[in-house]
């Protein structure tokens, strides 16, 4: 049977926490499911992982910046928002979480999800357990949720910082499978 991947439109958000090299690997995953996927990095985002690794396995541009890389006349973030079937953020930070919440625009990340916000979204945190559990990162996950996007994580495990606890990015197999939901 056929992947829903297959020939999806598959817009993947990568913000600047240190998961974002699994973010890779998922990119690898949903192209290599059939999915077409372009990429937006956070500025945080490019100072843990490179752009070209995501060119690489996508074989798709990958974006930076609200105000350079548009090889059309549409604006960047709108096109981008139209183009996405769905869209994928892994891993989203405790900031990113917070601007979806709020509604802010000040990178292009945030500003295609507001302008793409009627479009299925899946959201993959990750960050310190004390982050995860600060009651402002907790109001703004039920904000988002409340909003239509769906959760996938974060999973118990051992974090970056040398702790064990909530707050560990879902591997890519996991997040795959949710997007299949999604897009059913
Ligand atoms: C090495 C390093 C790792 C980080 N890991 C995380 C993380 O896992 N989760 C998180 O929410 N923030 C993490 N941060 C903090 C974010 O990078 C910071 O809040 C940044 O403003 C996020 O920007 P963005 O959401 O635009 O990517 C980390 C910072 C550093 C320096």
């Amino acid at each position: 049977m056929a992947s829903r991947l297959t020939g999806c439109k598959v817009l993947l958000g990568v913000c600047g926490g240190i998961a974002a090299y699994k973010a890779a690997d998922l990119a690898g995953k949903l192209a290599g499911a059939g999915a077409t996927v372009q990429t937006i990095l956070t500025a945080s985002a490019c100072e843990l992982i490179t752009p070209k690794t995501f060119e690489a396995l996508t074989g798709q541009p990958v974006y930076t910046s609200l105000w350079t890389g548009s090889e059309d006349f549409r604006i960047g973030h709108i096109r981008l928002a139209d183009w996405a079937r769905i869209i994928v953020v892994a891993p989203a930070t405790a900031n990113l979480l917070a601007k979806l919440a709020g509604g802010l625009c000040d990178d292009l990340l945030s500003t295609t999800l507001c302008a793409a916000w009627q479009k299925p979204l899946v959201l993959v945190p990750a960050m310190n357990t004390n982050m995860w559990s600060n009651p402002a990162v907790q109001r703004n996950v039920k904000a988002v949720e409340q909003m239509g996007a769906t959760l996938v994580g974060p999973k118990t495990g051992r974090l970056a910082c040398g702790t064990e606890g909530l707050g560990r990015m879902a591997e890519p197999a996991e997040i795959l499978q949710a997007v299949e939901t999604v897009l059913a």
